[in-house]
């Protein structure tokens, strides 16, 4: 699902070339109607309004196997070349995991370890980019925080400093809307940062030739 950003706000320009910033959200899981899936669209909304380009990868969408370190990339076609195409072009990434046995769920950390094949790029993973951090569940929640910091800092990823675990039910999927407007808040409060990050790192990311 992709928006291309119509309208347009001093903070999701590019400070370089005015082009707006571009916002990939990856997680949801593998059910439908998702909470995880309702909160990255919920997310991105909210950076699309102001003029950023938004897309969504739905873990459900994509359904890759088992990442396997002994395929190369053309053999997972063109759902794969989608996926690593539109993180290498992202300006930011937003990540929201269901909580699954106290961690994130196995169909994100699956997308995750596919962003393998970035590892060649120059700069590669998900260097300069900025990247917000959420999950859904309960008390263990923020085990699944803690997971997506590891392997975003393992992805050389910078994370914004705000980061939200959005509580079983605090959110109205057929309604597409938080319920409790303390939720919705820190969302908006972690997308601020995101948008801001961004806006600092990204220029700093392409003007980058080769690692020191
Ligand atoms: C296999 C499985 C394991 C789960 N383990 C936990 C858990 O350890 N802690 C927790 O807070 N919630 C746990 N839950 C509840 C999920 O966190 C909750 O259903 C999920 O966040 C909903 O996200 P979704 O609507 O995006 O699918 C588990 C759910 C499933 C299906």
């Amino acid at each position: 699902m992709r928006n291309d950003g119509e309208a347009r706000s001093g903070l999701n320009e590019h400070p370089i070339d005015n082009r707006p910033l571009r916002l990939v959200g990856i997680g949801g899981s593998m059910g439908r109607g998702a909470q995880s899936r309702m909160v990255l669209e919920a997310s991105l909304a909210m950076a699309a309004v102001n003029g950023a380009e938004t897309v969504l990868v739905d873990v459900r969408d994509l359904d890759f196997p088992v990442y396997n370190p002994d395929l190369r990339v053309d053999a997972y076609g063109p759902k794969l070349a989608w996926f690593l195409e539109e993180v290498r072009g992202a300006d930011a990434v937003l990540l929201c995991s269901p909580t699954y046995h106290g961690t994130m769920s196995g169909a994100v950390k699956n997308a995750l370890d596919y962003l393998q094949f970035l590892g060649g790029d120059r700069p590669p993973y998900l260097t300069g980019k900025a990247v917000g951090l959420m999950s859904v569940g309960s008390l263990t929640a923020v085990n699944t925080i803690t997971a997506l910091d590891h392997t975003t800092r393992s992805l050389n990823g910078n994370i914004a400093p705000t980061t939200v675990v959005i509580p079983n039910g605090s959110v109205d999927v057929a309604a597409r809307r938080f319920i409790e407007p303390a939720t919705r808040g820190r969302v908006e409060a972690m997308m601020t940062q995101v948008l801001e990050l961004a806006q600092v790192l990204s220029p700093l990311r392409r003007s980058r030739v080769r690692e020191v």
